[in-house]
């Protein structure tokens, strides 16, 4: 079987695309098939990369796989390749066309540039069909058992991981193909990409990348789907499903400039559980989120993340050492205190979707915990506590925020330590059961105390579930001045419980940025002043029209929240969860200095905007057709403004 092969003739050529595509192995014109085109593979031995790492994308490969290029451009060229053509034409001409190029369109990609991408990847292309469409006659895969157990699933986030294209926020899809019982109805792929590339090692998501960037495609990347905000799907696009990284190496002694100790070398495909398991197989900490199931190296580190042992070592992305990418351009870069330091600084903290596609990430890990205590409570309303005496309850908690974050201590629903002991742990939370009992609110907590994080953690966190298609979601990072200034403390109780007041619900979590000295990267400056982190969320009935969905979500952002803007109005938000119409983005999920910079980086690296999420770094310049003002699905053609 010949290796060598290939090229997509006509293929780029504007005028031609539909007709004229053709392949050509040495001078002749042949099928798109396993035996002419074969996957491209390149393994590159290097101890210091992960197995998903070893098999590249080089020019090397690239020449043999391009070996007779009939047009001006090859579909698989990296940005900068001046054999495969006239970098700046390809450039240019998708910077003037003003949107990405849509399913129907006469230069949608005909079906012999789609197959020639399966075959190099080796059957890695997947054509989309919703997660739901099995409840459908329309999409012609109708299995009633398959439909009762994706609905009878949907609130488990495993399931929506393990499918190319499910998101556990389907609202920013556009809600297009939801499980029903009604099979009359219409599955559409909405917000869904239209293929997706099961990415198994590097030279996959070269490939995509380098195939989108080409043909002017939308490009999405999904690694879990947890994103709340829509970001990992987009109508007409080619996604990278990086699912399949999940390798993770112990390195005992890791060494950089400013750093001598253990790290763990971590693949983009590692969830929250599996990053901890490995942790404690080695006996180590990793600071990683509280989701059992949220992806670690995507886009959690990609936001800065916070964990459970923030207030202890920092944000996620403050522990990262180095890093694995593929760039815009299509290449294979390592970025770290030496090499690239530009995407370095970005990428830790600077979002997701944004400069390219990470495929590892190095992080520091700490010793062992031994001692590592949580206490569960709740407390409500009830005949003897009023809903004004529970929140005198809550004011009581809020209050004593700045003590627990002085002892490291991370609260989630749950108050949480990570200290000398269980007794410490008592003793810390006495006073506020004193006060609550003085309200007439008893609580008596749960404790438990473990000899590892892990452990702790377990105990500690519940999966949770997802899927919910009702509601939005916004939130604000609370300083610390809002708890120790007396006036300040009352606006920010007042502006807590307006949510509730209005209906809302709210989540907290009792954190903060870390105790630093801070790493000069791209995590948003907000949350090194952070006492507080909370959630909003405002529900409706399900079923509600997407226009009116539209005015309660522009409503919530723009009345609901403004209590909470003017409380903390120095303050910001944190990306990753967030509200998906954030008023002035810029400076509240990255701080106005830091935006500016991560921008520059941005039109570098990323000239023809490759890669777009909502409200990610130079998103601005985008948007989406055909969109309620208020709700940003991405459910519609992409556009320049
Ligand atoms: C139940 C739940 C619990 C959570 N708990 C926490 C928590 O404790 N702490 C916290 O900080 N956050 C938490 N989050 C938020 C979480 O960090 C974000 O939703 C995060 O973006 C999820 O990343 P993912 O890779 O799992 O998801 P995805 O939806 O697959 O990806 C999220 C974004 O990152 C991009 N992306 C993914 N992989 C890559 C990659 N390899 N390279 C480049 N871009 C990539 C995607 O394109 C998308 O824009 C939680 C979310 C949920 C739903
Ligand atoms: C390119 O093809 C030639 C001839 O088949 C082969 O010898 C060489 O190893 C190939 N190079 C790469 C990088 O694949
Ligand atoms: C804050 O509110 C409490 C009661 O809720 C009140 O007693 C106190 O005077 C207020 N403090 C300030 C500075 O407004």
């Amino acid at each position: 079987m010949s290796r060598r092969l290939l090229l997509l003739a006509a293929g780029l050529q504007l005028s031609s695309l539909v007709s004229g595509q053709t392949i050509v192995v040495d001078g002749t014109e042949v099928d798109a098939n396993a035996n002419n085109v074969a996957p491209a593979e390149e393994v590159l031995a290097t101890g210091d990369l992960l197995p998903e790492e070893s098999v590249q994308l080089t020019d090397a490969v690239l020449a043999n796989l391009t070996e007779i290029a009939l047009s001006d451009a090859d579909l698989f060229a990296f940005a900068d390749d001046e054999e495969a053509g006239d970098t700046s034409i390809q450039e240019k001409r998708t910077i003037n066309l003003k949107c990405k190029t849509f399913p129907g369109d006469a230069l949608w990609p005909h079906n012999i540039a789609w197959t020639v991408l399966d075959l190099l990847t080796g059957g890695r292309l997947i054509k989309t069909v919703p997660i739901a469409a099995s409840c459908y006659n329309n999409f012609g895969v109708f299995n009633a058992a398959k439909c009762n157990s994706v609905s009878s699933s949907w609130t488990d986030s495993y399931m929506h991981e393990a499918d190319p294209t499910s998101v556990m926020s389907p609202l920013y899809q556009g809600l297009t193909c939801m499980p029903t019982t009604n099979p009359a109805g219409q599955c559409t792929l909405g917000g869904f990409p239209s293929y997706v590339v099961r990415a198994g090692n590097v030279a996959h998501i070269q490939l995509a990348i380098n195939f989108a960037r080409n043909l002017n495609l939308r490009l999405v990347v999904k690694n879990t789907g947890h994103d709340f905000n829509g970001r990992s799907v987009g109508a007409g696009a080619l996604s990278i499903w990086t699912t399949e990284f999940k390798s993770i190496d112990y390195l005992k002694t890791y060494k950089t400039k400013s750093y001598s100790g253990p790290a763990l070398k971590v693949g983009a495909g590692v969830i929250g559980i599996e990053l901890y398991q490995a942790a404690e197989q080695y006996g180590v900490t990793a600071v990683g989120g509280e989701g059992m199931t949220v992806g670690f190296a995507g886009g959690y580190l990609a936001g800065g993340g916070h964990s459970p042992m923030s207030p202890m070592y920092g944000m996620g992305a403050d522990q990262i050492l180095s890093l694995e990418v593929v760039t815009p351009d299509g290449h294979f870069i390592t970025a770290s205190e030496t090499q690239n330091t530009e995407v370095f600084w970005a990428m830790r903290g600077g979002g997701g979707s944004t400069f390219g596609v990470a495929t590892s990430y190095t992080v520091k890990v700490y010793p062992k915990l031994n001692v590592a205590s949580v206490a569960k409570f709740t407390f409500g309303t009830s005949a003897t506590v009023s809903y004004e005496t529970f929140w005198e309850g809550v004011r009581a908690y809020l209050e004593s925020i700045p003590t627990y974050n002085a002892k490291s201590n991370y609260e989630y629903w749950n108050i949480w330590h990570t200290g000398p002991g269980a007794n410490d742990l008592q003793a810390l939370l006495a006073p506020l059961l004193t006060k609550l009992a003085a309200l007439g609110i008893n609580v008596t907590p749960e404790y438990s105390q473990h000899d590892s994080f892990y452990k702790a953690w377990s105990a500690g966190f519940p999966k949770e579930l997802v899927g919910g298609s009702a509601a939005k979601t916004t939130g604000r990072l609370f300083p610390t001045e809002n708890f120790v200034n007396a006036a300040k403390f009352n606006t920010t109780v007042t502006a807590l419980k307006s949510i509730v007041d209005r209906g809302g619900e709210l989540l907290g979590f009792g954190i903060t940025g870390g105790p630093g000295p801070f790493p000069d990267n791209a995590v948003n400056p907000a949350w090194r002043d952070t006492a507080l982190f909370a959630i909003a969320v405002r529900t409706w009935a399900e079923g509600t029209p997407l226009s009116e969905v539209a005015t309660l979500s522009a409503d919530m952002t723009a009345n609901w929240m403004q209590p909470w803007r003017d409380a903390a109005p120095n303050s910001g938000a944190y990306a990753s969860e967030s509200d998906v119409t954030e008023p002035n983005f810029k400076q509240s999920f990255y701080g106005t200095a830091k935006y500016a910079r991560l921008l520059a980086l941005k039109k570098k690296i990323d000239p023809t905007g490759l890669f777009y999420a909502n409200l990610a770094v130079g998103s601005d310049e985008w948007y989406v057709q055909g969109q309620y003002p208020g709700l940003p699905t991405q459910n519609g053609r992409l556009c320049r403004v």
